[in-house]
């Protein structure tokens, strides 16, 4: 399976520390934000990875990260996001590089104690269609939220005011070939974004879409509280003293 990792964005929610860097280029505890996901698909057994910049300061992702010695790869591949038409938007550039093979997405503030590899290896036995991660959280309405009846999940809602259940959906998406189809689809959300969600709301719909419940502690870092969440969760997952 090959891997995409989404790094574009102009990290507005952050400002002014993504005033003169990329939000992915600042620091979790002791490594770049970038990191967590590159080592969440490499751990995975994921060594064919795309990933997405975009904004003023992309030439920084190619000083840091070259071609993923550090994380034991041969190389990496990059492509550049115009603007921030949303994270469908960003992961429309990757439909050359996967090939029509299937792939896994991960965000790029997307920061995972566990590992995915059963979730993606799950995949790989999964004929067709799509599968996402699911968490429990205290604070859904931040996040895309899914609604299951029994073992099926029925539909996603972006960032609803009153969520129907506590299942975040994280920043992992698994996609056959069909993803790219899908993607042309959409039309801009009311933030005028193409919304991930309305990728996976299509699958749901063709009723090809499996889940997996997340082990271990997930944060996105997209927000000074939960860029803050994410440096201690990983400091104290390090044994590291305040
Ligand atoms: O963290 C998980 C959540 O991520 C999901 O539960 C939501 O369903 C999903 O929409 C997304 O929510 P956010 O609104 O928090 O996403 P955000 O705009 O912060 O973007 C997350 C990452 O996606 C960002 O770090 C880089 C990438 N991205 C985002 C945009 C808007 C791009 O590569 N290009 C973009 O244009």
């Amino acid at each position: 399976m090959k891997g995409i990792i989404l790094a574009g964005g102009t990290g507005s929610r952050l400002y002014p520390l993504t005033k003169i860097t990329n939000k992915h280029l600042l620091p979790i505890f002791d490594k770049p934000m970038i990191y967590y996901p590159l080592q969440t698909l490499v751990e995975a057994g994921i060594k064919d990875i795309l990933l997405v910049t975009g904004g003023r300061n992309s030439g920084d992702f190619l000083r840091l990260l070259a071609n993923g010695k550090e994380f034991g790869l041969a190389h990496l591949n990059y492509t550049y996001q115009e603007g921030e038409g949303g994270i469908a938007d960003a992961l429309a550039l990757a439909e050359h590089f996967a090939d029509g093979e299937k792939i896994c997405v991960i965000l790029g503030d997307n920061i995972l104690e566990g590992s995915i590899r059963e979730a993606v290896d799950a995949f790989e036995r999964q004929a067709r269609g799509a599968r996402i991660l699911l968490k429990e959280v205290p604070d859904a309405e931040r996040f895309g939220v899914a609604e299951i009846k029994g073992d099926r999940i029925v539909g996603i809602e972006e960032k609803p005011a009153r969520p129907k259940s506590h299942s975040a959906v994280i920043g992992v998406y698994m996609y056959d070939g069909t993803v790219f189809d899908k993607v042309r689809t959409l039309v801009p959300s009311g933030r005028g974004e193409l919304e991930i969600t309305d990728v996976n709301n299509a699958y749901i719909r063709e009723g090809t879409m499996t889940f997996s419940h997340l082990d271990g502690w997930w944060t996105d870092a997209g927000t000074f509280e939960s860029l803050l969440r994410a440096t201690n969760l990983v400091a104290q997952s390090r044994g590291a003293k305040a």
